[in-house]
């Protein structure tokens, strides 16, 4: 069940070019949320009215009743975002959304993370009992690189990736999994980033028969099924319908999913 929440915020960080971890003291959110599942906060008080932007939930301490967004600026509400301070409260819908599948027959899994989509896949790694679990992380350059030591803990196997090959292999991220999947391959398949790169998790997927679950990116209004504004295509026998990233997602299985060319 989500709550309308107005919680303290304890600490904000820039942890990389315009990307901002905020810490939020929450009882409700740290002890209920699961892996995949996202706060759509309200990013500014005020006159400034803005439609609520949706974040993953990166991390929860159960033990503080805090948790973790991680954002990047990309436009007003995200600017918005950064510039709260601790001591502030801020406006918060969630937990929503759907989550990652953990169930414990996976017990060889592989997440793979491209860019702003790799937060909410350490939380994934931290609630995972999976015996290998290994990482795929891709980022555009060394400068972007974020939550290292983090997914190094959350993990047995962390590979990177860099665009430029400023740092770890050279070239996309489903390019470097490509080339390991078949030494070992993995029960399941988890992922999060841009389409693209969800596209490519799932023809790899597909090629050597491994089940994938996807997060989806897609713009949103009211994060909870009413607007309409998060329409994604899925499979519905043989026909199609449209699914609601906010409400059925933001996880899918990624055989479920059509994508327009
Ligand atoms: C389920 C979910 C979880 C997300 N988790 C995170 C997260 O953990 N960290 C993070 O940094 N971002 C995350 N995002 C993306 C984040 O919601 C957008 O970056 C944010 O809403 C942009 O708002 P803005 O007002 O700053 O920018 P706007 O002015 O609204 O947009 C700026 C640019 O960003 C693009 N954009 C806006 N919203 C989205 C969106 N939802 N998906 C893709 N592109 C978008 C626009 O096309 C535009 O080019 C998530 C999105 C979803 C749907
Ligand atoms: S954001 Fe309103 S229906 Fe999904």
């Amino acid at each position: 069940m989500p709550g309308m929440l107005k919680e303290k915020i304890l600490q904000v960080e820039k942890i990389a070019p315009v990307i901002f971890k905020m810490t939020i003291e929450s009882a409700y959110i740290a002890n209920t949320a699961l892996p995949g599942q996202f706060a759509n906060v309200r990013c500014s008080e005020g006159n400034n009215v803005l439609l609520r932007r949706p974040i993953s939930i990166c991390n929860v301490d159960r033990y503080k009743n805090t948790f973790d967004l991680i954002f990047q600026i990309r436009g007003t509400g995200t600017e918005l975002l950064s510039r709260m301070q601790p001591g502030e409260s801020v406006d918060l819908l969630g937990p929503l959304g759907n989550s990652f599948d953990l169930d414990e027959k996976y017990s060889k899994i592989a997440v793979i993370g491209g860019g702003i989509g790799i937060f909410p896949l350490l939380f994934l790694l931290n609630e995972s009992r999976a015996g290998l679990k290994q990482c795929y992380l891709g980022f555009r350059s060394r400068e972007f690189i974020v939550l290292e030591e983090e997914f190094k803990t959350a993990s047995h196997e962390m590979r990177i990736s860099t665009d430029d090959g400023s740092v770890g292999y050279n070239g996309l991220v489903t390019d470097m999994l490509a080339g390991d999947i078949g030494n070992n391959p993995p029960d399941m398949l988890y992922a999060c980033g841009p389409t693209p790169m969800i596209k490519n998790v799932i023809k790899l997927a597909e090629i050597y028969g491994i089940p994938s679950q996807v997060s989806m990116e897609q713009r949103m209004g009211c994060g909870i099924g009413a607007c309409l504004v998060c329409a994604c295509k899925t499979k519905y026998g043989e026909e199609w319908e449209y699914s609601h990233v906010c409400k059925d997602g933001p996880v899918f299985n990624g055989g479920d999913l059509i994508f327009d060319e």
